[in-house]
């Protein structure tokens, strides 16, 4: 499974590369307004740094416009994905850009049908949003299992499942035991899943027992 991390915080991100772990970053405007930074300036430091597929959204909502912001975001970095919502404009761009030879990632899903349709439209990733679902009573997990259903009755379709609204380790998880092909995950999602008080504990102890044994090891 891949790991994206879903953050526009650079330094985070500089950080999360560095693991060697990370395998792309999704932004949204809504992230983008939070880094307080100018869009195209975030995206080209993040794509300097993840050389995966780097998720920039369009904020327009009618085809042309799409086509008009991916022309320009596409220009930042050769590893820019083009973020469009799953609309019907949206899914048009989608099939356009996608023959072009850019990467898409169809975004806002919460449906199966949905699923198909940007799958259809030639998408690169389908975003569903599984803590969003969750958020309203629903079944995120159960979407993914559903999607992962669907596409496996047609291998031809080469979209890849992106697990997003990732909100515990738990969600990474159960997409991973489901087999989704990407999650994007929050940083402090991503530092959780390294994380158990065992490992801790573990660690502790060997050190207090070397430290007794008075060695170095250089
Ligand atoms: C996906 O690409 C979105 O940026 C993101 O996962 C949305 O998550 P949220 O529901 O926590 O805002």
């Amino acid at each position: 499974m891949k790991f994206f991390v879903d953050t526009a915080d650079v330094a985070e991100i500089k950080v999360l590369a560095e693991s060697g772990l990370l395998d792309g970053v999704t932004t949204n405007p809504s992230l983008v307004a939070k880094s307080g930074r100018k869009m195209r300036d975030v995206i080209a430091e993040i794509c300097a740094l993840v050389p995966g597929p780097v998720s920039a959204e369009v904020a327009a909502t009618e085809y042309e416009g799409m086509l008009a912001e991916a022309r320009v975001l596409r220009e930042i970095a050769r590893n820019v994905t083009i973020k469009v919502p799953l609309t019907p404009d949206g899914l048009r761009a989608c099939r356009k850009l996608t023959g072009d030879g850019a990467m898409v990632n169809v975004t806002l899903c919460f449906s199966s049908a949905q699923a198909l349709l940007a799958a259809k439209a030639g998408a690169t990733f389908v975003s569903p949003f599984v803590g969003r679902l969750d958020d309203i009573g629903e079944s995120g997990m159960g979407l993914i299992a559903d999607i992962m259903t669907i596409f496996r009755q047609y291998p031809y379709l080469k979209t890849e499942v992106l697990v997003a609204s990732v909100r515990s380790p738990m969600h990474v998880v159960e997409a991973a035991r489901l087999g989704a092909h990407v999650a994007t995950v929050p940083p402090a999602v991503l530092r959780q899943l390294f994380a158990h008080p065992l490992t801790d504990k573990g660690l502790a102890a060997f050190l207090a027992d070397w430290a007794k044994t008075g060695q170095r090891i250089v």
